[in-house]
């Protein structure tokens, strides 16, 4: 009996209650019948409507009730999509106070469950039960959740908020509906959901019109590669998670369905039902009660944010490292190193900052793996290339598809078929066809392919040192869709998921669902674990290659990935709505877990053009990866190439860069508590529901808001301000006072992107640089915004040297520097408080520029105490330096040597 058989086996208690069922069923019977007669007329009246469904043959509650388990027996076959399977069992256990497990799977066959060794989980089973007889309660006291079990006919679960009594999801059989379906290859489990109040957010990876899902959609999960332009149907990840907004109050909680099955997810408005084509229904609920709190506990069961791709700065002598503030130029279609080189020198010339050159699949040798194109990408002239990028503190990453060409002369594949490592069919492995014509797959599943990627990886490198890796086609993505050698229900399951939003295949353009993983793992399960595994690979092969923190970009992924990957939204076009749709496709990731994410800047297909290229660098220096990518068949658009692009690219590059070190900070909360970098209103105003329905604009962290123009011929933009007072971060002024949420009309001329700070905030800023080199040279300026009662400003900076794999270690060299601000006795008070401080002491950390906005009306200001850890400084008015009389909005205070 294997571990989990032996979890699932009945414990003696329940041994007991089999044997003494009748006595023990009249006996409840007639308990319950005298004292619970409501009970019996709501069954009837539900089992004669729903008609089938499970019933609880029995339940426990171990002794220190956290957990609860229920064995549920079908009550009537359904009729379509299989035979029912005929016993389930439930497991319904709290793994933390914010975080409440309810499994159900077949009680007598082992089913398909994500390998723990891919995403771990709990699997405490405790065995002293006392039984239920009735309707039962799962109540831990620490925590918020509640979970009851209802003993009708059929049975159904709900999981409520203890604080408000708020029903959170409610499976409980209603009208005609069906909760549980539970077969071989379907399982459908639904619940209401209380329509007004309701507001769902995640279930990717879909192009969105709207950030908010929209009642009436099916959302389906299959990993594919349709292209980013096309609306609503799957695309190249599956994030089965949701968070729901409840309003008035904004109390948030998620909801994680943990299965790599395709499915189809239906969203009603008032209900959501979940129809899942193998698997078993494994659902986590997360209490929030905020936004942020709910991805937190989400990303602490999936695991948190990767720290990523590195960029030292220093101010003075220190060395602080930046994440990825930089901006990427890449292209499909450069034809050699030498254009490339322009590509480099283009951005040079024109002034605009580039941090990172990429190629796409042109830099290899008939489009395999790890080989160079002698004649236009040669060994020596790249060697050379990536060099010169190195000594300007540039980067270099290229791309990697997964399908290694079938190439008896080709070393990759003569190894990968050695170590035996390629997706198997029919005994052999399967032969798909992609860029470099006939491929095999290496099959991450296997941890043998961890071994062989590595391996080849470590080769290259030695050939030409790259400093990041993008990881492209991962869905896995094949030219060809292979006819199935003989029937089976995997090719073709009982129940069609909306493939491609027409129900297409599920093999499709892919790997075949009969095809065979490591240890017999069919593709069919195993499908959308692709982009995940290969990134989770490639990210440790990096690690140990280079011994460096990596970055990795990949096009595929699953729950998790963000541990191991950064993320781009794929194929999209260069049109006007596709810009808009960037901003739900981004918030999206960020509740996912993987903050790194950005769309192709400027449009990927077809000819983008001036005045688009332009509100998308605008847009784009403000996604959390900016990354000017196109497809081969369109007009070149490197920012360089429109005067007026190259103006505006400077411009907001410009504000990047002085924001790289608030941008660091912020993939460090992500990193250590999965905050995203880039979050949706709601995020930082959860009571202000007019929020909710907001897609067009976002924040950066809590304080940064964007709004971006996102229609052609547009020189004005409709922004809504949230409660508070609001400052240009371009050049401090134009406050906006809104005593609520209101919207606004601003002004947004062809060079212009609206980018504001909100009062409260405090930001470490670095001078405008074009390269990171540059960047060491310039100075700090703190940016103190003031509230209008001049109290409780606070900021962070996370200050490492970038090189170390983990970010803010126990023991690591590193500081988090936290400031507070606030006016006390008619004097600016400046405090910092250094957690973990020997770093940022030995570094010889400097703030040369402190610069404090919002303190206009307190016109008795006489003087600024500055206090760090290294003493106090006392600033009369007179040695103010006051960039600009009383009547304006700040003033700087210059210090040198604070
Ligand atoms: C598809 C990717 O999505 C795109 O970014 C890339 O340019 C092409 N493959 C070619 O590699």
């Amino acid at each position: 009996m294997d571990d989990k058989a032996r979890r699932n086996r009945p414990t003696s208690a329940s041994f007991f209650y089999h044997h003494h069922q009748q006595h023990f069923l009249l006996l409840i019977f007639l308990f319950c019948y005298c004292f619970f007669p409501q009970l019996f007329v709501k069954a009837e009246v539900e089992a004669k409507t729903v008609g089938y469904g499970y019933r609880i043959r029995s339940a426990a509650v171990d002794s220190s009730e956290k957990s609860l388990t229920a064995d549920l027996g079908l009550i009537k076959n359904s009729s379509v999509y299989g035979p029912d399977i005929q016993s389930l069992h439930l497991f319904a256990s709290y793994e933390t106070t914010d975080r409440l497990r309810v499994r159900i799977t077949d009680s007598k066959n082992q089913r398909w469950e994500i390998p723990q060794d891919i995403i771990s989980r709990q699997l405490s089973y405790p065995s002293h039960r006392r039984f239920l007889t009735e309707s039962s309660l799962l109540s831990d006291p620490t925590s918020d959740l509640v979970f009851t079990l209802h003993n009708t006919t059929p049975f159904g679960f709900s999981v409520s908020r203890r604080s408000s009594g708020d029903v959170l999801f409610d499976t409980s059989p209603s009208g005609s509906s069906t909760f549980l379906v539970f077969k071989d290859q379907y399982i459908q489990l639904s619940s209401a959901l209380p329509k007004e109040r309701s507001h769902l957010y995640g279930l990717g990876e879909h192009t969105k019109r709207s950030f908010k899902l929209t009642p009436k959609e099916t959302l389906t999960l299959w990993n594919a590669d349709l292209g980013s332009a096309n609306l609503d149907v799957n695309l190249y990840g599956s994030h089965p998670f949701y968070m729901d907004v409840r309003s008035p109050t904004g109390t948030t909680h998620g909801v994680l369905l943990l299965n790599s099955n395709g499915m189809d997810v239906v969203y009603d408005g008032d209900r959501i039902t979940y129809k899942v084509i193998g698997g078993i229904v494994d659902l986590y609920f997360f209490a929030g009660p905020s936004p942020d709190a709910v991805v937190q506990q989400y990303t602490e069961l999936i695991g948190r944010p990767a720290p990523m791709l590195v960029l030292c700065l220093s101010v003075f002598e220190t060395m602080l490292v930046i994440d990825d503030g930089r901006f990427h130029q890449c292209r499909w279609g450069y034809q050699n190193v030498s254009d490339v080189e322009g590509v480099v020198a283009g951005y040079a010339k024109a002034k605009i900052p580039l941090e990172v050159m990429w190629t796409d699949i042109d830099y290899m040798d008939a489009f395999k793996d790890f080989t160079l194109d002698p004649v236009n990408f040669p060994v020596d002239l790249m060697k050379t290339f990536v060099d010169t990028l190195h000594q300007n503190g540039q980067k270099y990453v290229l791309i990697l598809d997964p399908g290694i060409n079938v190439n008896k002369t080709y070393g990759t594949f003569s190894r990968g078929m050695q170590a035996d490592i390629f997706i198997k069919r029919d005994g052999v492995p399967y032969l798909g066809q992609v860029w470099p014509g006939p491929v095999y797959f290496p099959d991450f599943v296997n941890p043998a392919t961890a071994t062989f990627w590595e391996g080849e990886i470590k080769l290259f490198q030695e050939i030409l040192p790259v400093d990041g890796l993008w990881l492209d086609m991962n869905e896995l993505s094949n030219f060809i869709t292979s006819n199935s050698t003989q029937f089976s229900t995997l090719d073709d399951p009982p129940y069609k998921i909306n493939n491609e939003g027409i129900k297409r295949p599920i093999n499709n353009k892919t790997v075949p669902a009969t095809a065979l993983h490591f240890r017999n793992i069919t593709e069919y399960n195993a499908h959308n674990l692709y982009g995940l595994l290969e990134a989770k690979a490639t990210n440790a092969a990096l690690i140990n290659v280079i011994g460096k923190r990596p970055f990795i970009l990949s096009r595929s992924t699953f729950v998790s990935s963000g541990k191991y990957t950064a993320h781009w939204t794929g194929d999209n076009a260069a049109t006007w709505d596709d810009l808009a749709y960037t901003i739900p496709s981004i918030l999206s990731f960020g509740l996912f877990g993987i903050p790194m994410v950005g769309a192709d800047i400027c449009g990927f297909s077809g000819n983008t053009n001036e005045e688009l290229c332009r509100r998308w660098i605008q847009l784009g220096a403000f996604y959390p990866f900016a990354r000017d990518h196109s497809s081969k068949e369109t007009i070149r658009q490197e920012l360089y190439l429109w005067d007026s692009v190259a103006a505006s690219a400077r411009k907001v590059l410009g504000l990047r860069y002085r924001l790289l070190p608030y941008l660091y900070t912020l993939m460090f909360e992500a990193h250590t508590k999965g905050t995203p970098i880039a979050r949706p209103f709601f995020f930082s105003f959860p009571q202000d529901t007019k929020t909710y329905e907001i897609s067009t604009q976002f924040f950066i962290g809590k304080g940064v808001m964007v709004s971006p123009v996102l229609k052609q011929g547009a020189v004005s933009v409709d922004a809504y301000f949230p409660k508070g007072n609001w400052f240009d971060l371009f050049n401090y002024s134009n406050s906006v006072s809104a005593n609520s949420g209101k919207q606004i009309r601003l002004d947004a001329p062809p060079d212009h992107i609206n980018v504001h700070v909100r009062e409260g905030s405090i930001l470490a800023l670095q001078g405008e640089a074009m390269t990171t080199k540059a960047a060491r040279k310039t100075p700090f300026e703190l940016l103190v915004v003031m509230t209008s009662r001049g109290e409780n400003s606070t900021g962070e900076v996370f200050l490492d040297d970038g090189e170390e794999v983990e970010m803010g270690a126990e023991g690591g060299e590193w500081s988090l520097v936290k400031f507070y601000g606030g006016i006390v006795n008619d004097k600016v008070m400046l405090r910092s408080e250094v957690v973990n401080g020997d770093f940022a002491l030995s570094q010889k950390w400097i703030i040369d520029k402190v610069t404090v906005i919002g303190i206009e009306k307190f016109k008795r200001l006489r003087r600024c105490e500055l206090s760090t850890s290294r003493g106090r400084k006392l600033i009369e008015k007179t040695a103010v330096n006051e960039m600009v009389n009383n009547n304006t909005q700040f003033r700087t205070i210059e210090i040198s040597k604070l």
